[in-house]
């Protein structure tokens, strides 16, 4: 994918190399993990926000302008229907590598190999199967870039749409561009929805989380499906915002969603990994959940 106006990114890890600089990882260690971070520390989050890449502030800003009510039902629609294609997990695993884009070969590491570490990572934390295999695909999503989705519709923080956008999410003052924000229904922090109905019922913006969740909803168990859905949500796993929306089983859940975000922010830019080693491990907890070929 190359640079151009509605891809400011150089690789989509410049999105992810940006929420380590928002939440670095002491923070984490300090014990913030758990609940709303930068926003209650007004002044860090403005000097991170000062201090952004030119091309993430763009790259939000064309995020927080078209993701609307209207764009995500039509990307649904396109998408959901998961008639684009039918491959194996490893497959779609080499599919996602051939992404090639704008960074520097030498500080990003193919998008195979943070899947690996990702896993790698949860399973030398000891912990279950399920859990290892989600660490593994939980970026697959990442392919509807293969398919021209421009990098705002692919990834950055996921939040709610149909109702008031929260102050919470990073660069807020941008949703000022989105049209939703003309629409009075959408103006009240419930919007189109119902007080605590659930996350499952509430619309999020498009991106490699909601896309992926549905390609493997069928076949992982909850907390591993909230971890997909969820995990790029940081205005509610991170900022604590949104909480009129969830319900009961989505505070439980959340607790996972969490827990995962240590190794999948955290453990990027380790040691290289080695695939062909690592491959008959993996292959065969795929073929625990997973079978043969399933529908993208
Ligand atoms: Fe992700
Ligand atoms: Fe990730």
């Amino acid at each position: 994918m190359k640079t151009n106006e509605s891809n400011p990114l150089g690789s989509l890890d410049e999105w992810e190399d940006d929420l380590l600089r928002r939440y670095p990882q002491n923070a984490e260690q300090n014990g913030t993990q758990n609940g709303p971070s930068h926003q209650q520390d007004g002044k860090s989050f403005r000097n991170y926000a000062a201090e952004a890449r030119s091309s993430v502030k763009e790259f939000y800003r064309l995020n927080h302008r078209y993701q609307t009510l209207d764009f995500v039902r039509e990307k649904r629609k396109q998408y959901l229907s998961l008639d684009k294609r039918r491959m194996s997990i490893w497959e779609a695993m080499e599919y996602l590598n051939t992404l090639i884009d704008d960074s520097d070969p030498d500080i990003d590491l193919p998008q195979i190999e943070h899947l690996l570490q990702t896993a790698e990572a949860i399973r030398k934390a000891g912990r279950p199967r399920w859990y290892i295999l989600t660490g593994l695909i939980h970026d697959l999503g990442k392919i509807l870039c293969l398919w021209d989705e421009p990098q705002w519709a692919v990834v950055g923080d996921t939040f709610p749409v149909g109702c008031r956008f929260s102050e919470r999410i990073v660069y807020s003052e941008a949703f000022d561009a989105n049209p939703d924000s003309d629409v009075p229904q959408y103006q009240t922090d419930l919007g189109i929805y119902e007080e605590n109905c659930g996350l499952d019922r509430v619309l999020m913006s498009w991106g490699h989380d909601e896309y992926l969740y549905h390609v493997v909803k069928d076949y992982l168990p909850p907390p591993s499906l909230y971890m997909i859905r969820y995990h790029s949500c940081y205005p509610i796993h991170h900022e604590g915002a949104y909480d009129y929306l969830l319900n009961d089983t989505d505070r439980e859940l959340f607790r996972w969603v969490r827990d995962f975000n240590q190794y999948d922010l955290y453990t990027k830019r380790d040691e290289r990994m080695d695939v062909a080693a690592l491959r008959p491990f993996y292959q065969e907890l795929i073929s625990e959940y997973f079978p043969g070929e399933i529908r993208w």
